[in-house]
């Protein structure tokens, strides 16, 4: 079984990548929405959550964590990795490897502020792929946007126009530093016109994961996906039709006291 944690709707863009490689893995996807947006909260806070998030992911069974939230896998740059019981695939590291792949020098990453305070988005392309130029911009409007179901609204294009005017011209590639964003892909793509790469890291993050997941004793899985949200379980339902085109799916709710405390049990 596969974890991924996201501060909300963004982690769905990781599962539908994932499920692209590995139809049949189990999945189970802690989105918590009682702290979105985590992209405007301080570092000290998002390490906390990051700590709390992955040690319920280790309490749940999963055999691999398959990061879905970059913010957090910027403070874990900074901060170092918590140590898990089961191995934590970095998504921002997969960005560097898809970037590597394609060769591209000249990038744009695209992410939420303390992603882009955090400066590691800059730092792991930079050692990745000597000789490339980043250019990091934060755009702290798409995730609220992406959260409250504005996606093909004006607000939300204009707000994607916004962003990428800040970028500079002649960029191989943008990368999407924030896995809300590929939900707004039909805003990027006029935005940056069909000249500059778009860069998903998700996609290698699920070539990754199968990877990873190659070696481990064969289980039966049947592809099902359990999803937990610690915010209001009746939206997190309406936008997982919405954006995965699933019949309703079953949806967990856990607050933060009950969380913990399965955490330190490994009972709900
Ligand atoms: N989707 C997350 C990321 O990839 C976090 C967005 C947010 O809550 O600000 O960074």
């Amino acid at each position: 079984m596969i974890g991924l944690f996201d501060s909300g709707l963004g982690g769905l863009t990781v599962i539908q990548r994932i499920r692209e490689r590995l139809p049949d893995a189990d999945i189970v996807f802690f989105a918590d929405q009682a702290h979105v947006p985590y992209g405007d909260r301080a570092p000290d806070d998002l390490f906390a959550l990051l700590c709390a998030n992955l040690a319920w992911l280790d309490a749940a069974g999963v055999d691999a964590i398959v990061m879905a939230c970059n913010t957090s896998c910027a403070i874990a740059e900074r901060y170092g990795w918590p140590s898990t019981r089961a191995p934590v695939l970095d998504l921002i590291d997969s960005a560097a490897t898809a970037v590597q792949r394609a060769g591209h020098q000249r990038l744009g990453v695209v992410a939420t502020a303390a992603t882009v305070e955090a400066g590691s988005y800059g730092r792991t392309l930079r050692s990745a792929v000597p000789g490339a130029e980043v250019w990091e911009v934060a755009a702290p409007k798409l995730v609220p946007l992406v959260e409250a179901g504005r996606i093909h609204d004006d607000e939300a294009r204009k707000a994607v126009d916004a962003v990428c005017r800040e970028l500079p011209e002649g960029l191989d590639a943008v990368i999407y530093g924030c896995t809300h964003y590929p939900v707004l892909g039909e805003h990027f793509m006029d935005a940056l016109g069909g000249e500059v790469a778009l860069i998903d890291p998700a996609v290698m993050q699920a070539e990754r994961a199968a990877v990873l997941l190659r070696n481990r004793e064969p289980v039966e899985e049947s592809g099902t996906i359990r999803y937990v949200t610690s915010g209001d379980p009746a939206a997190f339902e309406s936008n997982i039709v919405r954006i995965m085109g699933e019949d309703l799916p079953q949806v967990e709710s856990i607050t933060d006291g009950r969380r913990e405390r399965w955490r330190r049990t490994g009972s709900s």
